[in-house]
């Protein structure tokens, strides 16, 4: 297929700027909090929410350097590697795809990975020693090596898409929810999202970050992000850590239960990686009364669930690790499920009604 000069993103047709749309909730309405749905997840079928925001204009950038390849990295249920695919496939470039765990090269492919593969991306498995140093120029040159890759013609791309590019995509999702509420809440992973949105809020707004991982890493990698996105600390952000229910890809009876009937009251399919675990803390904040009556709260739903996405309640929840993001350095990384778990105190929990 001859591939184009310039990929026209604006031939997708985003449904931008994203649908905000009322949510009528009781745990909400009785603290006299009004709730609104930042339906990101809507912006495009296959690059739905941060995924377009964060890939765009990196797909932009890559274009004007005229690199066809994009290569970048994520674990074995990722969803930035799985819409990396969708974009190559949609705009005509090659897509090289670094996946956590070379044990998994000589299996079948879980339907994740098998998406990635049908439209067109490369799956180079690596060991999870080297996976940890992705972001040294050896470990990327060796990969290329191998994949019989020219450096020039290659625009990597970091795991979770999360640069300052990405950052400054979702600085637009900010601008967009200016003056529309009061706090914005949207889930964490490498923090990219959380950065950006942060910056694009206007004054008196506040964002806050629920991260999905365990570990007290994010708010640092957040202040990196935004002093290589804008230069500097921007924006009214904090993190509430409480509502990670164990770690990457863990979940709980009672969070599966909170996604599913948030889903039906809401009318919308709950991610369950990241968004249900947001709106779980959201809930629980409103419950709390950490809302003035009177405040409009909006929550972002930045994804939808993939059919292939594992389901979460039982068998998956013993796999190994994280799938994504993985944490890069000692502190980060979350122990091996065979560990000792420390235990866990119990997110505070919102009421069914
Ligand atoms: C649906 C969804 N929501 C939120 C996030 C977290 O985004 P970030 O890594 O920018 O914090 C991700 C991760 O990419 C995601 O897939």
């Amino acid at each position: 297929m001859p591939r184009p000069e310039t990929p026209d993103l604006a031939a997708l047709r985003p449904r931008l700027p994203s649908p905000l749309v009322p949510a009528d909730d009781e745990r909400f309405a009785r603290h006299g909090v009004r709730l609104l749905l930042k339906r990101d997840d809507l912006i495009h079928p296959e690059l739905a929410g941060n995924k377009w925001r964060k890939l765009a204009p990196n797909l932009r950038a890559a274009a004007a350097s005229g690199r066809r390849t994009l290569l970048t990295f994520g674990g074995a249920y990722s969803n930035h590697l799985r819409a990396t695919a969708a974009a190559g496939r949609l705009l005509g470039f090659a897509t090289v795809g670094v996946v956590r765990g070379e044990e998994l090269a000589g299996r079948p492919l879980n339907p994740s990975l098998a998406r990635c593969a049908a439209d067109g991306m490369r799956l180079c498995f690596v060991d999870r020693a080297a996976y940890r140093r992705k972001s040294e120029p050896e470990v990327v040159a060796a990969v290329l090596g191998r994949a019989g890759l020219e450096p020039d013609a290659v625009y990597v791309v970091p795991e979770g898409g999360s640069n300052a590019l990405a950052a400054r995509g979702c600085a637009e999702l900010g601008r967009e929810l200016r003056g529309v509420a009061g706090t914005v809440a949207v889930a964490c992973g490498t923090g990219g999202t959380l950065a950006g949105l942060a910056a694009g809020l206007g004054s008196g707004q506040r964002a806050v970050g629920f991260p999905v991982l365990r570990g007290d890493f994010l708010e640092r990698e957040i202040r990196e992000l935004q002093q290589a996105a804008f230069g500097g600390p921007v924006g009214d952000w904090r993190l509430d850590g409480r509502f990670h229910f164990g770690g990457f890809a863990r979940t709980t009876p009672a969070l599966d239960a909170f996604a599913e009937e948030f889903g039906e009251r809401h009318g919308l399919r709950v991610e369950r990686l990241y968004v249900a675990k947001m709106l779980y803390g959201l809930t629980a904040l409103a419950e709390e009364g950490a809302f003035r009556p009177g405040t409009t709260v909006a929550a972002v739903i930045t994804g939808q669930p993939e059919p292939s996405q594992p389901e979460l309640s039982e068998p998956e929840r013993s796999e190994p690790e994280p799938s994504e993001p993985e944490p890069s350095e000692p502190e980060r990384s979350e122990p091996e499920p065979s560990e000792p778990e420390t235990p866990q105190p119990e997110p505070p929990q919102p009421s069914s009604r």
